[in-house]
């Protein structure tokens, strides 16, 4: 697959990535095993998914080259102290990437409530990636005003990645925090690029995707490729995970992209308006 460079780092992000919330054990050893069968070289971890080991165990026993699968993870909460917080991202990086190795991608995996931690778990990253650990950092589901209050305290801004609050889908385009991000240098991920499955019966979205001989996951994927969004559809399911990764053999048009722009609610076009993932 294609990357995008991430800006002020030597790394470049697969475009297309595979998501684990919600797939324990065996389950996403077996997923992610399937996924970089069917050609996804990207996978979305997190603390609080309690997969870390299992992506990281998948990885080294798959025939595919570790240095050739861009691996993300988010820590979850500030640990009480910076050294606490520091060892808790460590040990991640050490489940994921292996004894000792590295990952691509570290998040700050939510905003939580206080500036304080915020800095703190922020500082944390900023140490793994002068050590060389996580080769680029950034947030989840921040918003604006927490991107602009990392200018306060941050080393390193702007943060080389923001992966969406809420879905990032034709109904919920969240254009304000898309544009700041795009302005900025920032990179955008989308989770829940499939509205969790909600949407995948909708009469336009389905209309465009038998205009394709595809179907309706599979064109919300190539939208949010086509956004430059770096989807992140999570599937447990082997052929489900190979129908997501088959997105690069054709290209929505301009009045395919119109119609589903055209599919908008703004934020309550989102599932769970206070889901995070
Ligand atoms: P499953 O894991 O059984 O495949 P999102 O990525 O937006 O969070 O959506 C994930 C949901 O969409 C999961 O319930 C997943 O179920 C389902 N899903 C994933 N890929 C497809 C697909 N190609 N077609 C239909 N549903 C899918």
């Amino acid at each position: 697959h294609d990357t995008i460079a991430v800006p002020n780092t030597n790394t470049s992000i697969p475009r297309l990535g595979f998501g684990v919330y919600q797939l324990y054990g065996q389950h996403c050893q077996r997923a992610v095993l399937a996924a970089l069968a069917a050609g996804f070289r990207h996978v979305d971890s997190a603390q609080l998914y309690r997969n870390e080991a299992e992506v990281g165990a998948a990885v080294r026993q798959s025939p595919v080259r570790r240095d050739d699968v861009f691996l993300t993870t988010k820590i979850r909460a500030a640990a009480g102290s910076p050294e606490k917080t520091y060892r808790s991202a460590l040990d991640s990086v050490n489940k994921l990437g292996g004894a000792g190795g590295y990952v691509d991608l570290f998040l700050v995996h939510i905003p939580g409530s206080s500036r304080a931690a915020r800095e703190e778990l922020w500082k944390a990253l900023e140490q793994l990636h002068d050590e060389g650990k996580a080769r680029a950092i950034g947030v989840s589901n921040f918003r604006v005003q927490h991107l602009e209050e990392m200018k306060e305290y941050a080393r390193v801004w702007p943060p080389h990645v923001n992966q969406l609050e809420r879905q990032l889908h034709p109904w919920c385009q969240q254009r304000d925090l898309v544009r700041f991000c795009r302005d900025n240098g920032i990179v955008l991920q989308a989770y829940s690029p499939l509205s969790c499955g909600e949407h995948l019966g909708d009469e336009a979205l389905g209309a465009v995707a038998a205009k394709h001989g595809k179907s309706p996951a599979q064109v919300l994927i190539r939208y949010g490729l086509q956004k430059n969004w770096v989807p992140l559809p999570k599937s447990g399911n082997p052929e489900r995970i190979k129908q997501n990764a088959d997105v690069f053999d054709f290209a929505l048009d301009d009045v395919d992209v119109e119609t589903l722009d055209g599919l908008d609610r703004g934020p309550t076009g989102a599932l769970f308006p206070a889901n995070v993932r």
